[in-house]
């Protein structure tokens, strides 16, 4: 196996796995971006049949219901490319596009300050969103199908996974 340089280690899996003997080796990140490489494929072959099927649809609810899913898959290629970007500019040691290389300099204090308060703010909406939602489920069971209920209800977890992104941030920008 090729001898990997020290830095490349570290922008894969960052200092504190050095000296690690548990830490993955550096093969095993290519196998990892070749499964998330993969993955990318597949989720356009899913898109492109997703799409084919609610274009030819002549069911408003159906096309709809398609189309949320569509707007979905897109938002997983595009966290899936983000992530098989990263691992391959670290990997060939350049700086690749769409990837999250940089991430661990960004030293902006004045940026993270404001993201930091607005984080707050918005966590907060999120969860008073949740809850209004829920309330609202509730009054609209039996409404059209059942199809309230279920745009709702992926709502809400829409917007249970906004707020663990959210707490994400934050959580790394107070680490500064
Ligand atoms: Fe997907
Ligand atoms: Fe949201």
């Amino acid at each position: 196996m090729e001898k990997v340089p020290l830095e490349e280690f570290y922008m894969v899996y960052g200092p504190q796995v050095l000296g690690d003997p548990s830490a993955p080796e550096i093969s095993a990140v290519e196998q990892l971006m070749d499964e998330f490489d993969y993955h990318e494929e597949q989720e356009g072959e899913f898109i492109k049949e997703y799409k084919e099927i609610a274009e030819r649809s002549k069911n408003p609810l159906v096309k709809f219901l398609l189309d949320l899913i569509i707007s979905d898959e897109e938002k997983h290629r595009a966290a899936i490319h983000a992530i098989v970007s990263t691992l391959k500019g670290d990997l060939t040691w350049t700086k690749r596009e769409d990837s999250f290389q940089g991430f661990g300099e960004f030293n902006e204090e004045k940026e993270n300050k404001e993201l930091l308060k607005v984080t707050a703010d918005f966590i907060k909406h999120e969860k008073e969103g949740i809850k209004h939602y829920k309330k609202l489920m509730k009054s609209s069971k039996g409404y059209y199908f059942g199809v309230f209920v279920l745009l709702l209800h992926s709502i809400i977890r829409d917007s249970e996974k906004h707020v663990e992104i959210l707490e994400f941030l934050r959580r790394k920008l107070r680490e500064g």
